[in-house]
């Protein structure tokens, strides 16, 4: 059983342990999927008002489902469309605080209002997407944002 000590009282607190998490559950583990599943379970567990957390990977030029919690999600998404497209085809962080409102947004889960996609970069390539979505609009920040960056950097080298 892993116990992690996660103070949730600030956002800076809480990523900062989260990150030590991250770090210590995927640390010295060599299977990508097995660092990808444990990392969306920490996510889901330490993240308040999520419906999905986890992980779509760079496939031969597209993005494929992986390891994810919530809800069963669309498996197959082209790079630029939705989203989660869209931040692996620019590399950069996609926040956006009304889902409605994205043109060309992907509907896994009816209830999603607000959307957090994170690239994670290999040798120069984005490798993967974190894909986290909330039932609340504007549930994302910057320092929501930030905190999932430096898990994406912390891990780039974890999940493959
Ligand atoms: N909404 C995403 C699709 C993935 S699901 O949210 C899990 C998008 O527009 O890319």
């Amino acid at each position: 059983m892993y116990a992690f000590d996660i103070d949730a009282d600030s956002k800076p607190a809480l990523y900062r342990d989260l990150l030590a998490a991250a770090d210590a559950l995927t640390a010295g583990e060599a299977d990508g999927i097995a660092n990808m599943a444990n990392l969306s379970a920490l996510l889901w567990q330490y993240l308040p008002a999520l419906n999905w957390a986890g992980f779509y990977r760079a496939v031969a030029g597209e993005l494929v489902l992986g390891p994810f919690q919530g809800k069963a999600a669309c498996i197959r998404i082209p790079f630029g469309k939705g989203v989660c497209g869209t931040a692996a085809a620019r590399g950069e962080t996609q926040r956006v605080e009304d889902v409605h409102l994205f043109p060309g947004h992907i509907a896994c889960d009816a209830a999603s209002r607000s959307e957090l996609v994170v690239p994670v970069w290999r040798n120069g390539a984005v490798a993967a997407v974190i894909d986290l979505d909330s039932p609340e609009p504007a549930r994302f920040d910057p320092d929501d944002a930030a905190g999932i960056e430096a898990l994406a950097a912390l891990i780039g080298s974890r999940i493959g």
